[in-house]
């Protein structure tokens, strides 16, 4: 059954930037927009690129290998995306303190 499990701590985020988490032996990409964490798998559906170290265009983040976008709140490609079938596992996210915590 899918639990809520500590990701990072807020303090580890910063605004606009991914950070690569390891969740039960998942690598995680997380995001913090505007005040809220997103977080998606981190390894890109084309050739494994770590979208933790993306280029973030508003909500979409840019894989740094080949460009494929992926809109951080669903995983799913972007609609401007040169692949519209590739998506990416997302993860509910819940603020608790000073944890950030995702549903695994
Ligand atoms: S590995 Fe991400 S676009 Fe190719």
């Amino acid at each position: 059954m899918p639990e809520f499990v500590k990701a990072a701590k807020v303090s580890d985020l910063k605004e606009d930037m991914g950070v690569l988490a390891i969740v039960n032996n998942v690598e995680v990409a997380l995001f913090l927009v505007e005040g809220s964490v997103y977080a998606i798998a981190n390894k890109c559906a084309h050739k494994g690129g770590p979208l933790a170290d993306g280029h973030l265009l508003g909500m979409d983040i840019i894989c740094p290998w080949h460009g494929m976008k992926y809109d951080i709140r669903t995983g799913k490609a972007a609609p401007d995306a040169w692949n519209k079938t590739f998506s990416v596992a997302s993860f509910e996210t819940k603020i608790e303190g000073e944890d950030v915590l995702i549903k695994m």
